[in-house]
């Protein structure tokens, strides 16, 4: 057993010019650590253009929500700027100098106490009644909206999966996951369920969060006002790869919109024939033990797992892994050499015979994975 030194006996005594300047690096050095804390507090968010903001919204339910939260942090600031200020400068003006005696003693203000009860309860009553009012216009979308799309969401550690049962008004069926398409201007009405734990769903820009739970169904809408991408981000800490379980809206056209629904599925080499890499490519993804026993390819006889995302238009998606790699041949082969290495914890890794390797890489050549890369690419 090691002994620890023993310590240097402190002299109280003596307020040394060592001591002073001691003090002094200390109070710099807590003065920096808030001075960081502030500016970091601050740029949090600050950046419009950023992947992940509650800054800025796009569409009407975001919009709603930021009004809320913007008015009751506001309203807060300017309570706690009065409330601490008078406080402050009570206490500076009226502290106690050398020599005074005790203050007038004074008990008790009618008016005062009347004051400071009447105005927080006038502002918690309208805020509160203001939030809740909120709360039952945001529940639904509204009645004169209409061709509302509807989407069954699926939490899974760690990815998202999206079923349109009537993508186009014809009853087409669209089984996604990590990218939800939607048209603008229309409500999207989410029914929200988990495969296993509590996730939440949270595109900040445009709807707050909502948790997604086993065994029950819950729902929120959401609008995109504006074309483009709003990222998304599961908002509970669901295990190992929760902060790596993200996602995208893509806000399309109408037309755009219904073109991804009429090119969704179209089978591999039906548009344009596979080329000889993605066809061997495909040999392997249907030999026993890699890829289809949990992915689905629609068209692809066989390919009917569903324990992973259905890989149906994988192709024109912009990202995967659960939205965190942008889809190019030098990450998707990152990821199937060794998935572990880039979304730690993640069921593939675990579970598919061809990663049950030593060091965890693919039990397959470069060349091999060249051909599934090529044939992952060729997905529609
Ligand atoms: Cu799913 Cu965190």
């Amino acid at each position: 057993m090691r002994l620890a030194p023993p310590r240097t006996r402190i002299n109280s005594n003596k307020t040394t010019a060592e001591g002073k300047s001691g003090m002094r690096k200390i109070r710099v050095s807590h003065i920096s650590i808030l001075v960081l804390l502030v500016v970091g507090l601050l740029s949090v968010g600050c950046d419009y253009n950023s992947h992940m903001t509650t800054w800025g919204t796009a569409g009407p339910v975001a919009a709603k929500q930021a009004l809320l939260f913007n008015v009751l942090l506001w309203v807060m600031v300017v309570v706690f700027v009065l409330v601490e200020g008078a406080l402050l400068y009570a206490a500076i003006k009226f502290r106690r100098k050398p020599g005074d005696g005790l203050p007038k003693q004074v008990h008790g203000n009618t008016p005062l106490e009347i004051t400071w009860t009447v105005i927080p309860t006038i502002l918690i009553l309208a805020l509160g009644i203001w939030s809740v009012f909120t709360l039952f216009e945001l529940k639904d979308p509204p009645a004169t909206a209409d061709g509302a799309l509807e989407v069954t969401v699926t939490g899974h550690q760690w990815w998202w999966e999206f079923e349109y049962q009537d993508a186009d008004g014809s009853g087409r069926f669209i089984n996604t996951s990590n990218e939800l398409i939607v048209p603008v201007g229309r409500p999207v009405n989410l029914l929200l369920n988990s495969d296993d734990v509590i996730h939440s769903f949270w595109v900040p820009k445009l709807a707050g969060k909502v948790d997604v739970v086993p065994t029950r169904n819950t729902r929120m809408w959401f609008q995109g006002d504006e074309i483009g991408s709003f990222y998304g981000q599961c908002a509970e800490f669901c295990g190992t790869a929760h902060a790596l379980m993200k996602f995208q809206v893509h806000v399309l056209s109408e037309a755009d919109y219904m073109n991804w629904v009429a090119s969704y599925g179209q089978p591999p080499g039906t548009v344009e024939a596979l080329t000889g890499t993605a066809r061997k490519g495909q040999e392997i993804f249907m030999s026993n033990g890699a890829c289809l026993a949990c992915h689905t390819i629609e068209g692809v006889p066989g390919a009917m797992g569903v324990l992973g995302p259905n890989l149906t238009g994988l192709g024109n998606k912009q990202t995967f892994a659960s939205g965190i790699m942008d889809l190019n041949r030098e990450n998707l082969r990152r990821w199937l050499k060794n998935p572990n290495d880039v979304k730690p914890g993640n069921r593939m890794s675990e579970q598919a015979p061809v990663y049950q390797t030593p060091d965890g890489n693919i039990n397959l050549t470069e060349k091999e994975v060249s051909a599934l890369i090529e044939y992952l690419l060729s997905l529609k």
